[in-house]
């Protein structure tokens, strides 16, 4: 096993999922000459999909921002992160589709055709999942789109560094304006994250992390034998 190099300099394929977690770090200097083809970016999308999601509804969309045009108009809605909008080989807009139901039947259709489930069964949960996701809020749906897309981004730049690419996701953009500006229906598509993709020219720093011995609550707070004295101290961990 070859151990990760530089971010950006390590083999494609060469790395441990393990590896590719812990060698994971936000870039902000990416390599303008980076190209990455749209081949391989939809295979990676493909891979990243693989992700969860709440009744397997898969509500993530994407807006690719790759045109020199497409990143002047994506460049006023940055809070800074204008380098990665520049630089970055793409930008990956992650958006929530909040009739993300719509795809309902071809998801279990396509299940049931391909023999992985019952078509009874298809139909079943067709008739139950359908009816609730559209009695949803736009609140609680947005609220389940984000954590869906944020699984598959996750995973998305998990993949990147398989591919010997880079990531940063971003969150500083302008929400309200996004959809409209690259024409996109803004009732129904939510932005989750942006997830800028490169080759990295300066590497991410580092950064820490809180030990999870520090973060849990074992069981019930209240029960006895749960955590420490501190951490059971009004349910706060110190
Ligand atoms: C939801 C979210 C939004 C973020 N927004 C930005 C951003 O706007 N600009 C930026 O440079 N980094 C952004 N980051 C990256 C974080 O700063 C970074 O993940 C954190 O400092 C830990 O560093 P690491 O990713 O290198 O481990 C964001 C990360 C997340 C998860």
């Amino acid at each position: 096993m070859t151990a990760i190099r530089a971010h950006g300099s390590y083999d494609a394929h060469d790395i441990t999922l393990s590896e590719a977690i812990t060698g994971r770090r936000s870039v902000r200097n990416f390599d303008p000459d980076t190209h990455i083809t749209r081949d391989e970016l939809v295979g990676m999308l493909d891979e990243a999909s693989r992700a969860p999601s709440s009744v397997n509804m898969q509500p993530w969309r994407f807006l690719v921002v790759e045109s020199d045009e497409a990143r002047k108009k994506l460049l006023p809605l940055m809070r800074l992160n204008k380098r990665q909008t520049r630089d970055a080989s793409d930008l990956i807009v992650v958006f929530g589709d909040l009739e993300c139901y719509r795809k309902a039947e071809r998801i279990y259709g396509q299940a049931a055709q391909r023999g992985i489930i019952p078509t009874l069964m298809a139909k079943a949960q067709l008739a139950a999942i359908v009816p609730a996701y559209r009695k949803f809020t736009r609140d609680k749906m947005t609220r389940v789109v984000h954590i869906d897309s944020s699984l598959m981004a996750m995973q998305l730049m998990l993949v990147a560094r398989e591919h010997g690419y880079d990531t940063n996701p971003i969150g500083g953009f302008d929400e309200d304006r996004i959809a409209e500006t690259f024409g996109i229906d803004p009732n129904r598509y939510v932005p989750v994250i942006i997830i800028a993709i490169g080759k990295a020219r300066k590497p991410g720093h580092e950064s820490y992390r809180l030990p999870a011995n520090e973060l849990i609550w074992w069981n019930d707070v209240n029960a006895l034998e749960s955590g420490t004295e501190e951490q059971q101290e009004k349910g706060r961990l110190s």
